[in-house]
């Protein structure tokens, strides 16, 4: 079984500072570990909202990490510091804007400010970039909501390949592939 290697990028100046724990970014983990059975390489990174920043930082871990999958947690919404989507535009040669759309349909069934999200996906050097909000309640209800595609786009895209705990979540790749 392929070993996966996935990002995880925290852009949150409080939880930089040491003001609070990161809660997000420990739950993608924990939550990777549910969904997958192969093995998982986590690249793990807690940074400031600063725009050059995140864009050097996806670009490190998707060109020199060779990261499968790169998942960020914060900067999403529509306060000034929040840049976490727009680094993610910037880097990405290719945007998947069905990943927003859908984590902000399924996050408004638990929350009204999930409108307040510009979160995004896209492909940069060969990884996927999943953005995901702040709040650490908002990680397994985004990641439920999106990914069944994850697998399959990421065979797609030349990546590991991925194969999921059925029990858990069950991954869609089209004619049975
Ligand atoms: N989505 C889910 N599933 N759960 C949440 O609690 N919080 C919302 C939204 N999306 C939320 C959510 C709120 S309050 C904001 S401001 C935006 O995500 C942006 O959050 P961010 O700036 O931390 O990324």
């Amino acid at each position: 079984m392929d070993t996966i290697t996935i990002g995880v990028v925290t852009t949150s100046d409080r939880a930089y500072a040491g003001i609070y724990d990161d809660i997000s970014g420990k739950a993608i983990m924990e939550v990777m570990g549910e969904y997958l059975q192969n093995e998982c390489v986590y690249e793990y990174r807690c940074i400031p909202d600063e725009q050059p920043l995140i864009e050097t930082t996806l670009i490190e871990l998707s060109r020199d990490k060779k990261c499968d999958l790169i998942v960020t947690t914060g900067g999403t919404g529509p306060a000034p510091r929040d840049v976490t989507t727009e680094a993610t535009l910037n880097v990405c040669q290719k945007i998947l804007p069905g990943f927003g759309e859908q984590m902000r349909a399924a996050s408004l069934q638990h929350v009204p400010t999930a409108i307040l999200s510009r979160q995004t996906a896209g492909i940069c050097n060969g990884s996927l970039i999943i953005n995901l909000p702040g709040k650490p309640k908002a990680i397994r209800e985004c990641l439920d909501a999106v990914f069944p595609a994850v697998p399959y786009c990421i065979d797609l895209i030349g990546g590991s390949y991925m194969e999921t705990d059925e029990t858990v979540i069950k991954a869609f790749r089209p004619k049975g592939k």
